[in-house]
């Protein structure tokens, strides 16, 4: 069985700068999902969100853009918008667990919304032929919320629903429910995806025993955490390369490039290095010192410095 891996969408991280440099330097992510478009009150796109997918800063990913709405208006200007870029699949995000978002009867807050979800996606139907596909959680506040919807979905061409096996309520806390996602499985006749917590290959290699039938798996802050991690989970292989520190500062200084052209003064540019390595700090032995020594560090040579120090003196063991 081919095995596909996905890279799950993460505003604020997952940007075409990542995606890039992320594919220059590692291996092993098939497509990257873009983060969400939301509009606004007057159904109008975010020049960010333009950006991150124009096919010039896309040429070396394959990408799937994503919408985040509640109505088929803002889901066919987004469907209509990335069609005139070329891109044939829109994603759409019944996910987000902010509750900003979900008290708005958005991402997470839309799933128990049967009626609602049914009704957009017959309008998107009728209207575009635009490939549709879900990146959903259990529900806001219990898993009946998919257990009903999903059946109700079999009718509707959908290519696949990404499922993430939390409740929005629980944001990113507990664990993922494997009983309902097993569940899941049984009660839709789409083709469904796993996501979640899949920060190691012993991690993905237990998912694999549990669901053998599933082919695809998107990964989402792992791929941060260890951008490793793909590439050895399609080798099936536990052994970081010989040359492993000098390929991530690689992808880190092409990455922190590509931020210095963009953000203004160091401090704009430090702050976003420092979100960075609260994923990356994760990959190195001695991770809390490692988050330290960037924490630290407030000027650009001090950070470097950091970066240097923490390169020559940690040992990339990722999380097992
Ligand atoms: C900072 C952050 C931003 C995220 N942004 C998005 C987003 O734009 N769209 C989306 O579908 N999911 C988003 N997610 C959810 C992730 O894509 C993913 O579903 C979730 O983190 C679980 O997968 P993981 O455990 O592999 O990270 C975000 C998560 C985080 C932590």
């Amino acid at each position: 069985m081919s095995l596909t891996l996905l890279s799950s969408p993460l505003q604020g991280f997952t940007d075409y700068r990542f995606r890039t440099a992320f594919q220059k330097h590692f291996a092993g992510i098939d497509t990257f999902y873009a983060p969400y478009f939301r509009l606004n009150g007057v159904h109008e796109m975010k020049s960010s969100n333009i950006k991150d997918i124009l096919p010039e800063n896309n040429a070396t990913t394959h990408v799937i853009p994503q919408v985040m709405c509640k109505d088929a208006v803002d889901f066919l200007t987004v469907a209509k918008f990335v069609q005139s870029l070329g891109y044939k699949e829109l994603n759409w995000n019944l996910g987000c667990p902010y509750s900003m978002v979900t008290k708005r009867g958005m991402g997470a807050g839309l799933i128990k919304q049967k009626d609602l979800i049914l009704s957009i996606l017959n309008t998107v139907k009728a209207e575009s032929d635009i490939v549709v596909s879900l990146k959903m959680r259990l529900g806001n506040d219990n898993p009946s919320e998919i257990e009903q919807l999903l059946p109700l979905l079999d009718v509707y061409p959908i290519k696949y629903i990404a499922i993430h096996p939390r409740l929005g309520k629980q944001q990113y806390k507990g664990t993922v429910d494997l009983e309902s996602f097993e569940q899941c499985l049984k009660l839709s006749a789409h083709k469904i995806i796993y996501n979640g917590d899949i920060d190691s290959v012993a991690k993905f290699r237990y998912m694999q025993e549990r669901f053998p039938t599933l082919d695809t798996w998107m990964l989402g802050r792992g791929i941060i955490q260890d951008p490793f991690l793909p590439g050895m989970i399609k080798h099936n292989s536990l052994v970081y390369p010989e040359n492993a520190n000098k390929q991530f500062s690689a992808f880190h200084d092409a990455l922190m490039a590509e931020y210095a052209l963009v953000l203004s003064g160091d401090k704009h540019l430090l702050l976003k290095m420092y979100h960075f390595w609260e994923y990356f700090s994760l990959l190195f032995s001695n991770s809390h010192k490692c988050l330290k020594k960037i924490k630290k560090a407030q000027h650009m040579r001090t950070y470097e410095a950091a970066v240097v120090d923490i390169l020559r003196n940690e040992e990339i063991i990722g999380l097992g």
